[in-house]
């Protein structure tokens, strides 16, 4: 066989190998749907659920697999699965671990798409999502059924900010065998450890904090136990929930920093919640670390840190219309979801709609408080309060 290629096939085949040897920080970024098997035996004898080896692009590559080992160790867990977002992550445990005649227990103050897809389960899956009280602590005792096989709890209510017992509310799931999912987004995997308070699978939306730019979508799920990790792992198959290498690299990319950013990101929400505390316009601030927020104690006795994130409760004489304004008026704060990213936020939310028992009348404005400078951000807040006569 002639072995010079036609331009043509030269364009795709290449015998060029570069040389071994290169090392630095940051790891290759490896693009690929299809993985290359050395031989018919080596991919017969491929399995995906191994990451001991390569199948297929969707079951891991070494850019996420070593961004899943990182997860994982950062976490205290053992094993760890991607999502393309937090949300498919959270879907991903409910279709791994529920079926037809089951029940899932979330508390009332679930991320709102996760009591969403609570809401389909029932309707379209034969399931039942039942809603507690995020306070309930050990009293979840007495919503456990025969049939119920997961709790989901999320520390703090990302919007609301009850912070819940987590060892209470795992010591009465496990004493009744029923598996404790943790969605532990709001403290980044830093502030809250998951699996030393009970937790059996800790759920991450690294869109915020891990990736830290406002530009990544992706999920983690974290467990300690291989069975469990096997069980997700098929869902994770089933459903196709492959992420892209450069998203991957991109989150890679922000761990080494997501320390140091969380912990700016703390001191300036503490500093503004604080002034927040002393203005006439606020009745309440729901800030896991101050005395107003349900479960502070909670709070101090299992958290050590807090992020960026909490929410105000307007004093009742300022009706939405006039909130609305003062939303508007803010020029540094955006309007917009998510958090953990460099740019302040602020989103009103129509609390008394999504809860059932709250009792608060005035207007609740969640902030996402970025890294600007805090003054910067209070001359803000303090010009906004003044398009609310
Ligand atoms: C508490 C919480 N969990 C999960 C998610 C889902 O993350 P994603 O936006 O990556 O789907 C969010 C998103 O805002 C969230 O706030």
């Amino acid at each position: 066989m002639n072995t010079r290629k036609s331009p043509q096939t030269a364009l795709i085949h290449s015998d060029y190998q570069a040389p071994e040897g290169f090392a630095a920080f940051p790891g290759a970024i490896h693009h690929a749907s299809t993985v290359l098997f050395k031989n018919v035996a080596a991919m017969r004898s491929g399995d995906w659920k191994e990451k001991n080896s390569y199948t297929y692009g969707l079951h891991g590559t070494p850019t996420t697999f070593t961004l899943e080992a990182r997860l994982a160790e950062i976490e205290g867990g053992e094993q760890c699965l991607l999502a393309p977002s937090g949300l498919a992550a959270i879907c991903m445990v409910d279709f791994a671990l529920l079926k037809s005649g089951d029940d899932v227990l979330l508390p009332d103050n679930v991320y709102n798409p996760n009591r969403e897809l609570g809401r389909w389960l029932s309707a379209d899956f034969g399931i039942t999502a039942r809603y507690y009280d995020p306070l309930i602590g050990e009293g979840i005792a007495a919503l456990i059924q025969p049939n119920t096989k997961l709790i989901w709890t999320e520390a703090p209510g990302s919007v609301s900010m009850e912070v819940p017992d987590l060892p209470a509310i795992c010591k009465a799931a496990h004493e009744r065998g029923v598996l404790v999912a943790l969605d532990n987004t709001w403290s980044a995997g830093l502030a809250l450890r998951g699996f030393d308070l009970g937790a059996d699978i800790v759920m991450q939306a690294l869109t915020k904090y891990q990736s830290g730019g406002s530009d990544v979508l992706m999920g983690a799920v974290i467990t300690r136990d291989r069975d469990l990790h096997d069980r997700i792992s098929l869902a994770h198959m089933r459903l196709g929930l492959g992420v892209g290498a450069d998203d991957a690299y991109l989150v890679s990319r922000g761990l080494p920093t997501m320390r140091l950013r969380f912990d700016a990101h703390d001191a300036a929400a503490r500093k503004l919640a604080a002034w927040l505390q002393g203005r006439p316009e606020i009745k309440r601030v729901l800030h896991p670390a101050f005395p107003d927020c349900p479960g502070h104690e909670t709070w101090k006795r299992d958290f050590s840190g807090a992020g960026g994130l909490f929410s105000v409760i307007f004093d009742e004489r300022y009706t939405e219309e006039l909130t609305d304004r003062f939303v508007d008026a803010l020029k540094l704060f955006k309007i917009g979801f998510s958090w953990g990213g460099p740019n302040s936020l602020a989103v009103p939310y129509r609390i008394q709609h999504m809860r059932k028992n709250w009792q608060d009348k005035g207007t609740l404005v969640r902030f996402n408080v970025g890294l600007e400078d805090v003054s910067d951000l209070i001359a803000d807040i303090e010009q906004a309060f003044g398009e609310m006569p």
